[in-house]
């Protein structure tokens, strides 16, 4: 269902890489709502992903990027304005990797050149992004950037590994940034910390099921889904949340304010 909240607006969504992605949930929504968008991804992800669909689907252009690399970017921010025809006023970060988490290194047994490049990826190319959205003066006034967290960065899940400590360095950039865009450009900057998904990042962390299925007990509303978080997204990438910025903001049912639910007691209770 669509209601024209993104009528006339122009982005760029990063990290699409399959149907199963909040990016591409999102890309999906964004045009129903009359958003018109360049898609984004890591050139490899280009080779396994199905973006092309999804460009098809939305009629959109792809432009390739390294999200780590400030060529690639800054080619990425002129080749979207010149394709949609002006500054844009949306842009969604939808990155995430850790080699850690993929070859199953323990936390405390951390191979430090695969942490950098996870923060490089996961965190710090917010920063780089939004760089260089902001020196190339790319965002309209009222504008609106996102990128995506997890609770991981408040609260210890021991399997997500070093990916906490990219999240919580990412929502601090948000932070930080948001302050900077909105005095100086009126843009706002917020994370959403969404449910666990199961995308390909998400599966990749040790447990997924386990780890779904019991925040799915622990929530009063259920997981949010990644449908939830594109109409999310969609919410704050509208006029309708203009002054909502420098905010984490929980996607989750509920589950960041529950001590514990009657269903996870009832395990503990034998009447299960
Ligand atoms: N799935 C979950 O449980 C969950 C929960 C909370 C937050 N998130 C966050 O949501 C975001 C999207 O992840 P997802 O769950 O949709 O998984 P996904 O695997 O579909 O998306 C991750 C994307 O990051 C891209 N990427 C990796 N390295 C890159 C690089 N160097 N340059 C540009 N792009 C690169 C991948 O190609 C992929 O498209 C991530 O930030 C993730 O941490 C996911």
């Amino acid at each position: 269902m669509g209601y024209n909240l993104l009528k006339g607006k122009r982005g760029i969504i990063f990290g699409a890489l399959d149907e199963n992605s909040i990016a591409w949930k999102t890309a999906e929504r964004v045009h129903e709502e009359g958003g018109k968008f360049v898609l984004t991804n890591a050139p490899i992800a280009m080779r396994m992903g199905q973006i092309n669909e999804l460009a098809e689907k939305t009629g959109s252009e792809i432009i390739p990027a390294d999200a780590t690399d400030l060529a690639d970017l800054e080619n990425l921010v002129e080749k979207a304005q010149e394709i949609l025809g002006g500054k844009l006023d949306f842009v969604l970060h939808s990155i995430g990797m850790s080699i850690n988490v993929r070859k199953g290194r323990a936390y405390t047994d951390q191979k430090y050149d695969w942490t950098q490049k996870g923060t490089d990826v996961s965190a710090m190319s917010f920063h780089k992004v939004m760089q260089t959205l902001y020196q190339k003066d790319a965002m309209n006034e009222w504008g609106s950037i996102v990128a995506l967290t997890y609770m991981a960065a408040q609260r210890v899940f021991p399997d997500y590994n070093d990916m906490a400590d990219n999240k919580a360095y990412l929502e601090s950039i948000g932070r930080s940034f948001g302050y900077f865009f909105g005095k100086d450009k009126k843009v706002r900057v917020n994370t959403i910390s969404q449910s666990p998904t199961p995308t390909t990042a998400g599966q990749g962390v040790k447990g997924f099921d386990g780890f779904i299925a019991y925040a799915e007990k622990m929530s009063p509303l259920g997981n949010a889904t990644a449908l939830d978080c594109a109409n999310y997204t969609v919410t704050l990438f509208s006029d309708l949340t203009k002054r909502v910025t420098m905010q984490n903001l929980f996607n989750d049912g509920g589950f960041s304010n529950v001590g514990v639910s009657n269903e996870v007691m009832a395990t503990f209770m034998g009447d299960d």
